[in-house]
């Protein structure tokens, strides 16, 4: 569904005639396709001081049999990959303008650039390791916005000893899975994971794993249900008994189930235990379901409130509270996945959307206490959550011309995100091979300009 304008400006006659009028040219993007190489064309990987993160991740691209250089030259790069991991004071930065200025200047279209650092502020008080740790974010944002022909660059946070743990996250960010995902910050081990699963096959990273996914009848749902079976999961299909045939479509479509529910009945959690039970429990819950009730605040009366607070984030913490604690009997195995869904208008806010805001807003303050509970890392469940931008679907279809054109241009890609973008994020984090990835929201959002 990539939208008319993006298919014009891609034709011969559009690109030459957008260029000519100074017109947004937006590239369509690479994403993920069986049997496709990781990254179109030789990565560029350096580092300062030992880059010990750099080490690794060369030995993620010998697996594939991707070619590594040292320096920018001829070639067109596919990716530049910078390990920060060991800068000590501003000045250090240095090494980062060293390789990504002709590191950048060599980069093919659909190119990434993966800049690796340390939290910036944990165990120490030297004002100029955080000063140089932080000033990672401040270079991967701009290069964000720099980059062309449907690039991306992002920031990856180690915490000390998790350096085994990035491989996840490595793939993710560096093949067509992420082609939505721009100038975000991803920490790998805020929970002590030092290592994580690596899976039989990447291409089937969830093999053999049960995935529940509400709100699967259409949209974001049912692009997420399909992923996750692309990916090996068997899915157990939500929503509302009203959208029961083209929820049938779906499970049917992916040899999952369907199960009708309203997320907001007391019982939801319950039924869904219930449900699973037959496979023995749950390895991956994704809360999507979700609805917008707009109006100002001024205007909004308490039905208009209620409705959007409840389905969205109320009907959460009561169904985790039944899936949480019945490991035993069908509910969320250790070793489990949660994710949420949250949105830009949580972290921006957004005028006629204050319920909303306040909706996803509070998804994220349940991510990160969730993230950081105690009996949960003990259990090894990791929760993260997706703060989509404007993703083209039935309900960004319906936003007035003039104002959804904005919304989608507005962004370092100039064109909107489709629900698969989303739905390979949740799958990122939803594979066992993720499992030091927890508490992070990742704005799938093509680095909107709303928003921090
Ligand atoms: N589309 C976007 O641009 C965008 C941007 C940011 C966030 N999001 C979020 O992504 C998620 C999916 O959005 P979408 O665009 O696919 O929306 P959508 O309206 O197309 O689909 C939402 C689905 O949730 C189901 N649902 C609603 N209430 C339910 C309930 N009480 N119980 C069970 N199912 C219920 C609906 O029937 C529908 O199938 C939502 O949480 C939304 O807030 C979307």
């Amino acid at each position: 569904m990539a939208d008319t304008y993006t298919s014009f400006v891609n034709s011969p006659i559009g690109g030459r005639l957008a260029g000519a009028l100074g017109l947004p040219q937006p590239t369509e993007l690479r994403r993920y396709e069986p049997d496709a190489p990781l990254v179109p064309g030789p990565v560029l990987l350096g580092g300062h001081g030992s880059a010990p993160l750099a080490v690794k991740i060369g030995a993620i691209l010998a697996i594939d049999n991707i070619p590594v250089l040292s320096e920018a030259g001829s070639h067109k790069l596919g990716a530049v990959v910078v390990d920060l991991s060991e800068v000590r004071t501003p000045a250090d930065l240095e090494t980062a303008r060293a390789i990504l200025a002709p590191g950048l200047k060599a980069l093919g279209r659909h190119g990434r650039v993966i800049i690796l650092g340390r939290p910036p502020y944990e165990g120490h008080q030297d004002a100029a390791l955080g000063a140089a740790r932080r000033a990672l974010e401040g270079i991967t944002r701009s290069v964000g916005k720099e980059m062309r022909g449907g690039g991306t660059a992002n920031l990856v946070l180690v915490a000390d000893g998790a350096d085994g743990a990035i491989e996840s996250t490595i793939r993710f960010l560096l093949s067509g899975r992420s082609a939505y995902v721009s100038g975000q910050v991803i920490e790998v081990g805020a929970n002590g994971v030092a290592s994580a699963p690596v899976p039989a096959a990447w291409e089937r990273p969830l093999d053999g794993k049960v995935a529940v996914v509400t709100g699967a009848a259409r949209g974001i749902g049912a692009a997420i249900a399909k992923v996750m079976a692309r990916d090996g999961a068997k899915v157990v299909c939500v929503d509302i008994p009203a959208a029961g045939d083209a929820l049938a479509k779906v499970a049917n479509g992916i040899g999952g189930t369907a199960l009708q529910l309203d997320v907001t009945a007391a019982d939801a959690g319950a039924r869904i235990v219930e449900h699973c039970a037959r496979f023995g429990g749950i390895d991956i819950v994704v809360h999507n379901a979700g609805i917008t009730r707009d109006k100002l605040l001024a205007n909004t009366d308490e039905d208009r409130w209620a409705s959007v607070v409840d389905v969205n984030l109320l009907s959460i913490l009561r169904m985790n509270e039944a899936l949480l604690d019945q490991a035993a009997t069908g509910g969320l195995r250790d070793g489990g996945h949660l994710v949420l869904v949250s949105s830009i208008a949580g972290i921006a806010g957004n005028r006629g959307q204050s319920n909303y805001a306040a909706s996803k807003a509070g998804v994220i303050g349940l991510v990160r206490t969730m993230s950081g509970d105690a009996a949960l890392i003990e259990r090894g469940i990791t929760v993260n959550a997706v703060a989509p931008g404007f993703i083209e679907t039935e309900m960004t279809a319906k936003i007035p011309f003039a104002t959804r054109e904005v919304g989608r241009r507005l962004n370092s890609m100039s064109q909107g995100g489709l629900p698969v973008d989303v739905a390979e994020t949740i799958a990122y984090f939803s594979q066992d091979a993720s499992a030091a990835v927890t508490g992070n929201i990742v704005r799938v959002c093509g680095q909107s300009l709303l928003g921090a």
